[in-house]
């Protein structure tokens, strides 16, 4: 009796995960909305801007810091929530709750991907290459998606104010809709606001301690410089190393949209559990070892 409780309990706790969630999309919102006061999506103004947040607007450089590494938590503890309603078999008793969590994933990691070409650094510039070319090299439509992308046939302002757009207005709204969509009441429980609680405290810490990044300008930059991405795509700038130039896009952007809609369409699928098990253990374990070896070879 006593040992099942402290499992229930134990359960409970580990059901945290939508607290934490809700709580750091928060976080990406109001600290995104605060940078967004300063912030200009231009190539000559858009570093001189950030380089003003942090180093002139009160409380700057830990605002930024807030939103660099809250976008890397909210990766990582919508990837465990996922992981968890797949184990609660959520694809089969609350299908709209799981949907949602997984496209919540998909954009969130889409908000990553276009925040990081912001600052406009050496590492956003590359950044922006590599998404260029991840586009570019679809098959069929690659030629178009890259001139959509870009506003044109080379990065300029209008890439970067598109970038911006798709940032802070398309995927944000995309996000809310979703959450209305689903009605998601993460914060249902004393123990979700109470994880939720501790993880901001812990967030707040990490981000007076660590401060995100802001790189040379390409103009500044040094030989011995070499752009990285931020640690949500550690795993796929690591992977990239080991495929032909030619199977990029197919790697960076065809197999994680096929895991996506996989995922996404799980409860009508014969063999669901096998094919969940499948793509998220998969993708968690092709995410440890190509980030850990990312870290090692730094
Ligand atoms: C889930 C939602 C979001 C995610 C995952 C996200 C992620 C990111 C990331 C990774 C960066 C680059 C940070 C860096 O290293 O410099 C960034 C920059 C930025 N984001 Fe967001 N963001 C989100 C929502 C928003 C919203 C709602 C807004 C505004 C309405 C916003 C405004 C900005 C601005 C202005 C920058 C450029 C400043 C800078 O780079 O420090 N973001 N975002």
């Amino acid at each position: 009796m006593t040992r099942n409780a402290d499992r229930t309990e134990i359960h409970s706790w580990l059901d945290t995960t939508s607290g934490i969630v809700l709580m750091l999309l928060g976080v990406q919102f109001l600290t995104g909305i605060l940078l967004a006061f300063y912030y200009v999506p231009s190539t000559y103004h858009a570093y001189a801007t950030v380089e003003f947040i942090e180093k002139t607007v009160s409380s700057g450089a830990w605002i930024r810091s807030l939103h660099h590494y809250g976008s890397q938590w909210l990766s990582l503890f919508l990837f465990l929530h996922v992981i968890r309603l797949f184990l609660n078999e959520a694809y089969v008793h609350s299908n709209t709750h799981w949907i949602a969590s997984v496209v919540l994933l998909g954009l969130v990691m889409a908000g990553g991907g276009t925040g990081y070409s912001l600052p406009w650094d050496a590492r956003a510039f590359f950044s922006t290459r590599i998404a260029e070319g991840l586009v570019g090299g679809l098959p069929f439509a690659g030629r178009l998606g890259r001139l959509w992308l870009l506003g044109g046939s080379e990065i300029s302002t209008l890439t970067l104010s598109r970038f911006f757009a798709m940032h802070a207005l398309v995927i944000p709204g995309l996000i809310v809709g979703v959450i209305v969509w689903r009605r998601l009441t993460f914060m249902n429980s004393q123990r979700n606001a109470i994880a939720a609680g501790l993880m901001f405290v812990a967030l707040a810490l990490w981000c007076l301690k660590f401060h995100a990044p802001l790189g040379p300008t390409t103009a500044q930059m040094g030989a011995e410089y070499a752009p990285r991405p931020g640690a949500q795509f550690l795993w796929l700038y690591q992977s990239l190393k080991y495929v032909p130039g030619g199977l990029a896009s197919i790697v960076g952007l065809v197999l994680p949209g096929i895991a996506l809609l996989l995922l996404v369409f799980l409860g009508r699928l014969r063999g669901a559990r096998l094919i969940g098990g499948v793509v998220l253990g998969g993708g968690a374990l092709l995410i440890i070892v190509m980030t850990t070896a990312a870290y090692v070879s730094a």
